[in-house]
């Protein structure tokens, strides 16, 4: 059984020798993040000590892509066909009456920074801030749940900006909005890296109820619990719960924060949520991501590479793989590895990448004596198979994203797409050195 409940995954992981567990007290400002960031978000850490709490924090769980397949009981060359088998066949989620995440409950008037911490990042961030809740919201037909991550500024007592970017919980606000009404959510810390995973699944293209998506990657439907003081449903097995709501009409300024692209953001008005209630295990652990780092990006990588993969393969069906890289901000590019079969199969390989992604600035297609997870072996096959005149192609001026940092036109970019595979029939030409012996270096020392 795979673990549901993060305990489980970080005592697993410990008992491996794979889980840093710091004893030295770590302050919540700027050194939590310090130490996090010295492995980029790929590392598992648990903080014992926070200054100022008495509860412990965890990191670093789903930075690395073999450890996000090992807590799911699957390799990593099997993490693709796994997220695109569990969007198509979720497990739905078991109602409980109670659960290990109601064990304490808070209401009436509270502090949210005196509960648990909330930690600051980067030199010029605006203050604290949750960076990696688990937001649970109902989608307007009230029968699914729909899961994200979003940022929430510490505004002081029970108050958060949230900043929203998808234009799809955008217009479900904006409908409430219109009818004078708040929205209700729940946040939900301290989960296992399929339910992180999950909630990056895009709305606007499944329409799924991303926790039975959770549940299909587990292997297992997942408990829920019905909140105490909001309509919504959260894991029975969390850490920890916020309740609240998101105010109508209600901006107040928000950032500017180191975000992902590795660069600060700007200072705009953003929604305001009031929080009405915390639940949490006793013992809670509480959780963050790492802003910008590994642990941010792949999971967004990971579900952008099932949606590349199945639609390359509508017209590349000798696609082997893609890969997203971290390099490339997990969105800008993308390596795209074919048995090549027909002349022009690399570009239309490309030409598909460009379809299936709005984000996608560039893409590299390569034979499948590459090794897409190492940059050294992509740039080798740029390095020599590639003739810019024949193999490059670039389209000015087409939809990008809006987070495009290269300029000042938020949401246009221009693509290229680099064919670097080599010509068919000249495989004795681009056939790679070998050497006709193994050995193990462990035998010569
Ligand atoms: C660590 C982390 C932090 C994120 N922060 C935000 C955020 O502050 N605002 C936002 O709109 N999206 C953020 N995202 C991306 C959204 O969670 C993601 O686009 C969304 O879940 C996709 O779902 P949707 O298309 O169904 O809205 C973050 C993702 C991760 C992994």
């Amino acid at each position: 059984m795979n673990p549901v409940t993060m305990r489980a995954l970080l005592d697993r992981w410990e008992s491996r020798g794979l889980l840093h567990r710091v004893k030295k007290e770590v302050d919540p400002l700027y050194e939590l993040g310090a130490v996090i960031n010295t492995r980029n978000g790929r590392q598992p850490f648990l903080f014992e000590k926070i200054k100022g709490y008495q509860s412990a924090m965890a990191a670093g769980l789903g930075g690395d892509r073999e450890l996000v397949a090992d807590s799911m009981g699957i390799s990593s060359s099997e993490l693709i066909p796994k997220i695109i088998e569990s969007i198509v066949n979720p497990i739905p989620t078991t109602l409980r009456q109670t659960g290990p995440v109601q064990e304490n409950l808070v209401t009436g008037e509270f502090d949210l920074a005196d509960l648990f911490p909330i930690p600051t990042y980067h030199a010029e961030d605006s203050g604290a801030y949750y960076v990696a809740g688990i937001l649970v919201v109902n989608d307007l037909s009230g029968r699914k749940r729909y899961t994200s991550i979003r940022r929430m500024q510490y505004l002081g007592g029970n108050r958060t900006n949230i900043l929203i970017t998808s234009p799809e919980l955008m217009e479900q606000y904006a409908h409430y909005e219109s009818i004078g009404e708040p929205m209700e959510v729940a946040v939900m810390f301290g989960v296992v890296p399929a339910v992180v995973l999950s909630s990056q699944i895009s709305t606007h293209l499944y329409h799924t109820d991303k926790l039975d998506v959770a549940g299909a990657l587990l292997g297992q439907s997942l408990d829920v619990v019905q909140c105490k003081t909001v309509d919504l449903e959260v894991l029975a097995d969390a850490e920890i719960v916020l309740e609240g709501k998101m105010l109508p009409y209600e901006r107040e300024l928000e950032g500017p924060f180191g975000e992902l692209a590795g660069y600060y953001g700007t200072r705009t008005p953003q929604p305001i949520v009031e929080f009405s209630a915390v639940t949490y295990r006793n013992n809670a652990i509480s959780q963050t991501i790492f802003p910008s780092s590994y642990e941010e990006r792949l999971p967004m990588a990971l579900v952008r590479e099932a949606t590349l993969f199945s639609t390359v393969r509508q017209v590349v069906p000798n696609i082997k793989a893609v890969h997203i890289p971290m390099g490339g901000v997990a969105r800008y590019h993308a390596v795209i590895q074919i048995e090549k079969k027909h002349d022009g199969d690399g570009k239309q390989a490309a030409l598909a990448a460009f379809a299936s992604d709005k984000d996608l600035k560039h893409v590299i297609v390569v034979n499948d004596d590459v090794d897409i997870f190492d940059s050294d072996d992509v740039e080798w096959a740029i390095a020599t198979r590639v003739q810019a005149g024949d193999d490059i192609f670039i389209v000015q001026g087409a939809k990008g994203s809006p987070l495009e940092s290269s300029h000042h036109l938020k949401g246009i970019s221009d693509k290229m797409g680099i064919d670097a595979t080599y010509p068919l029939g000249k495989e004795e030409l681009f056939r790679r050195t070998s050497i006709p012996i193994e050995v193990n270096l462990e035998d010569y020392l």
